[in-house]
């Protein structure tokens, strides 16, 4: 792993010309992806700014040009009208003002009339490195460029720790106001959400309070990236708590969960109605954000990153790193959320592929188990010719466990992290839709009762695959829809 020092991390990115070099060579790697949002250049981290505005899907991204390191951040915009083909439109916002000297940290859109308005973290750092988070704002221009308003809406309060970022605003009707989440950390190091009011979304900010989530006082470390939304009927709250380990997620301390409760606006309390559940189980998701405007009230619409803070991946030697998930759409049902691929996805299938035990680059895979079947099932993607390794998944009926492992990989990565893991399955397993691209697998169980999101790096002799006997499958070829061109 390359070292890096402050500097280099933290240069100001001047012109384009500084980074066409890192992009050239990057189109030369076997891991670009062809269908998965990714970093022109460097890194990329957390969605930003997810919003539909005037027949077109914005998202942006945390971006470091340099290379594949967490430092100065930008916010890279890429831009879809159907959320499947997606192409990018250039450097969204700057770390250009003092209040965000080093980095425009995460946050999220609204869309209002005509207008587009963005709301993200000025991560301000003074010459001893002290941090202080200011809440900032910006408005999209006619040529499409976010300008950022003078000042900071607000500054961070003194009574909470350094750790106070990440707003999501959204209008609440009963309340005819805006409203901001944002993650924060109590001076007793403890996760929680603060919440801002306004009549208006460019003035008149006002600090309501800290939100009440009975049962979760003592849960995490840090609430990153807080979203929330009404889903047929219910409230749904989505966050990223850091700094603990959770049941089932071996070694990491970053996770992604959702409580579905109610949520009360006089008393800022979220009630759930149950535990927390874990929004993805596999070993890479993080800082999901749900997109602003989505015009249905019994579905959201997510994206998360393709990755965990403090992880390592091995494109980090090509200099760039990340993805970001496929979109999502979220249903409530029985108490959870479903996770679906969009429909839309279905128009990227050009055809199926001989199943003739070898796997293409990037493809879908329309998979079931039988129903009543009491034998286990095997699924190995990756695996060598002979059949051995492998990214490995199986299927336990009597246990109600579904297990997967990156662990017989040739790339092998994250390994004190975790390399495998479980999914509880309380119904049994009749279907999954595996979503593979050049260096990831995605899979959607049981119509999106679960997912498993996961990095894979295989090499060129990993191509191929087995399954048991039990297991029917059909591979889809797929077309590309993301564009790699260089637009900064
Ligand atoms: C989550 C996060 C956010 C922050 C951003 C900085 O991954 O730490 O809390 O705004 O990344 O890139």
């Amino acid at each position: 792993m390359r070292e890096w020092t402050l500097e280099e991390r933290y240069r100001v990115l001047q012109s384009a010309d500084e980074i066409k070099g890192l992009h050239e060579a990057l189109l030369g790697s076997v891991y670009r992806q062809k269908y998965h949002i990714q970093p022109i250049t460097g890194l990329s981290s957390d969605p930003n700014g997810f919003v539909f505005h005037d027949g077109v899907w914005h998202l942006f991204y945390q971006w470091t040009p340099w290379g594949a390191v967490h430092g100065l951040k930008y916010w890279y915009h890429v831009k879809s009208t159907d959320l499947v083909h997606w192409e990018n439109a250039g450097v969204g916002m700057r770390p250009d003002r003092d209040f965000d000297n080093k980095g425009c940290h995460s946050g999220s859109a609204i869309a209002e009339g005509d207008s587009l308005y963005f709301f993200y973290t000025g991560n301000h750092r003074d010459e001893n490195w002290v941090r202080t988070p200011y809440t900032c704002a910006a408005k999209l221009d006619e040529n499409g460029v976010p300008v950022k308003l003078d000042e900071p809406l607000f500054g961070p309060r003194d009574d909470y720790s350094e750790h106070q970022r990440d707003p999501k605003v959204f209008w609440v009707e009963e309340k005819q106001a805006y409203y901001i989440f944002i993650g924060a950390q109590t001076l007793d190091k403890k996760g929680t959400v603060l919440v801002y009011k306004s009549p208006k979304l460019l003035e008149g900010w006002e600090f309501a309070g800290q939100l009440n989530v009975p049962g979760f006082e003592d849960f995490g470390g840090m609430w990153e990236c807080p979203c929330i939304q009404r889903i047929s009927g219910k409230d749904v709250l989505l966050f990223s708590p850091q700094y603990t380990t959770l049941p089932g997620r071996g070694n990491s301390t970053n996770h992604n969960v959702y409580l579905i409760g109610s949520m009360d606006y006089d008393t800022l309390t979220f009630t759930p109605d149950s535990d927390y559940h874990y929004l993805d189980y596999g070993f890479d998701m993080y800082a999901s954000q749900l997109a602003a405007n989505v015009d249905d009230p019994d579905k959201a619409i997510l994206i998360g990153w393709m990755g965990l803070p403090d992880n390592h991946y091995p494109t980090e030697e090509e200099d760039w790193e990340g993805s970001m998930t496929l979109v999502r759409e979220l249903r409530v049902k029985d108490g959870k959320l479903l996770k679906t691929p969009l429909p839309a996805m279905n128009e990227l299938r050009n055809g199926t592929a001989p199943e003739d035990g070898t796997l293409p680059a990037f493809c879908e895979l329309e998979v079931s188990f039988p129903q009543g079947e009491t034998e286990d099932s095997d699924l190995n993607l990756f695996t060598k010719e002979d059949g051995t390794g492998g990214f490995t998944i199986h299927y336990c009926p009597h246990k109600k466990k579904l297990w997967v492992s990156k662990k017989d990989l040739d790339k092998r990565f994250n390994e004190n992290v975790f390399e495998e893991l479980e999914v509880p399955m309380e119904t049994p397993l009749r279907t999954m839709r595996v979503f593979i691209d050049r260096c990831s697998v995605e899979l959607f169980i049981n119509d999106g009762e679960k997912t498993f999101t996961a990095h894979v790096y295989p090499t060129e002799r990993e191509h191929f695959y087995t399954k048991s006997d039990n297991v029917e499958m059909t591979i889809w070829n797929l077309n590309e829809s993301v564009k790699d061109d260089f637009v900064v």
